[in-house]
């Protein structure tokens, strides 16, 4: 990230601004960050996690990256009041929520990516590079922090809604449970449980909500949680997931419940067929999705799952990777059309988007649970809504490609060991922040090309 926020300042044209300041979503802040600690006008310094503060838009009387405080109250703060939006109606359209609409452009990834592309010095590689910028990928709320900036897309969607004549929808990923990703250690999040978490994360989705309000006439679609159901369906032998399973169904319900409210269109993440596609564990992930489902009172909006999220598995694989042996949902598409018929007996008529951003290559893994940053990796298949069954609603790219897995830095409080294994990418920055040689490689592997 270094690289990336000077490579930002540098790039600056305007002379009023002073390269002592990092750009807007440029690092402003970390624990060995030698960088500029303050943003530019408009952008404010705010607080990811220990090692990444980032420039996010907006104002405030301070724009320092000291960690906001906030985050840890266990207190529940409303934010109703500041609404002032009507909301959607609360009955959904019928059918795919994508149909007829375009996919909003973050600008969030496409500054990440811009950035990129003018740091490569083989200028047809930086081409391709910086057309992936017009490929819609997904806004991760993963902080609390991050809600302000849904608002400002929000926004920039309504305005480009009635400049363009096209409407838009918006796709973002809630992602900030407490004690998040159980199994795992890459993305512990900055909730816990014991520490207040569960007001903490109410608060986090009404400041969603109360966003959302504010623009009722573009779409949100929002895909919900990744890999936390999936915990509960095989991972309650880790005693952090057993312990968060009563929390994490709590949350989710609330989540589900609330974004309903505002006809936010809801994919709740499933694994992928490597995972939950096997033969004992598919009917149990059926049954938790379906009373997930359930829980919330049987919404429409709760449109399905989606799968493959940050994943590496292809949608239809030209032949089965050897890694997939024993497992006849050997790609996604076998896992979709064997999950869709038993939570539409469950009473769940879910339908699914899948995860297609890094997929391009296949039969590169060890192992089918190796996930992190994996080598040789390129893009894949573009998001669109012309899918191989009509389970599918669209091939998405919900993982934004070049922000890393995971830190493979053993002395990091967020190490895991998945990330220094033979086949994933290293030396690999923290989960989440930008990883410029992973990103080269997407960009020249990509399947189709750039
Ligand atoms: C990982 C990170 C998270 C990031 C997401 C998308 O899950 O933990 O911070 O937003 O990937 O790159």
């Amino acid at each position: 990230m270094f690289k990336f926020a000077s490579l930002l300042a540098f790039l600056s044209v305007l002379p009023s601004i002073s390269y002592a300041q990092s750009q807007v979503y440029g690092q402003c802040g970390g624990i060995q960050w030698g960088g500029p600690t303050t943003c530019v006008s408009g952008s404010v310094c705010t607080y990811v996690n220990d090692y990444y503060s980032q420039c996010l838009p907006g104002s405030a009387t301070s724009s320092t990256s000291t960690r906001s405080t906030t985050s840890s109250t266990s207190t529940r703060t409303t934010t109703s009041t500041t609404t002032t939006g009507t909301g959607p109606t609360s009955t959904p359209a019928a059918g795919n929520p994508f149909v007829g609409y375009d996919v909003f452009l973050n600008p969030y990834y496409a500054a990440e990516v811009k950035a990129a592309a003018a740091a490569m010095t083989d200028s047809s590689l930086a081409a391709k590079a910086a057309s992936v910028a017009n490929i819609p990928s997904f806004f991760w709320l993963d902080t609390v922090s991050k809600v302000p900036t849904l608002g400002t897309f929000l926004s920039n969607a309504t305005a480009l809604q009635t400049s363009s004549g096209k409407k838009q929808i918006v796709p973002i990923v809630v992602y900030d449970l407490p004690d998040r990703d159980c199994a795992a250690k890459a993305s512990n999040g900055e909730f816990s449980i014991a520490n207040g978490g569960q007001a903490n994360y109410y608060n986090y989705i009404d400041q969603i909500v109360a966003q959302i309000k504010q623009y009722p006439n573009v779409r949100v679609v929002a895909v919900i949680e990744p890999d936390s159901l999936a915990n509960l369906v095989t991972n309650l032998n880790v005693a952090k997931c057993a312990n968060a399973q009563t929390t994490y169904k709590t949350c989710v319900t609330y989540a589900l419940q609330q974004l309903a409210s505002v006809g936010v269109y809801m994919y709740m993440d499933a694994g992928h067929a490597g995972w939950l596609g096997w033969p004992a564990n598919i009917q149990p992930a059926a049954s938790l999705f379906a009373s997930m489902y359930k829980s919330a009172n049987s919404s429409p909006f709760v449109r399905g799952l989606a799968t493959n999220v940050a994943n590496y598995n292809a949608l239809s694989a030209a032949s089965p990777d050897p890694i997939t042996q024993g497992n006849s949902n050997y790609d996604e598409l076998h896992y979709i059309q064997a999950l869709g018929p038993m939570l539409a007996s469950a009473g769940f008529p879910a339908q699914f988007v899948v995860d297609q951003g890094r997929s391009g290559q296949q039969n590169l893994r060890n192992q089918w649970g190796d996930w992190c940053n994996i080598k040789g990796a390129g893009f894949g298949t573009r998001p669109t809504t012309s899918t191989p069954s009509s389970l599918i609603d669209a091939i998405v790219w919900v993982k934004p490609g070049g922000e890393s897995d995971g830190t493979s830095n053993s002395s990091s409080p967020r190490f895991d060991s998945t990330c220094s294994l033979s086949d994933a990418t290293q030396p690999a920055p923290e989960a989440g922040t930008w990883f410029q040689t992973y990103f080269e490689t997407l960009v020249s592997k990509a399947n189709p090309s750039l």
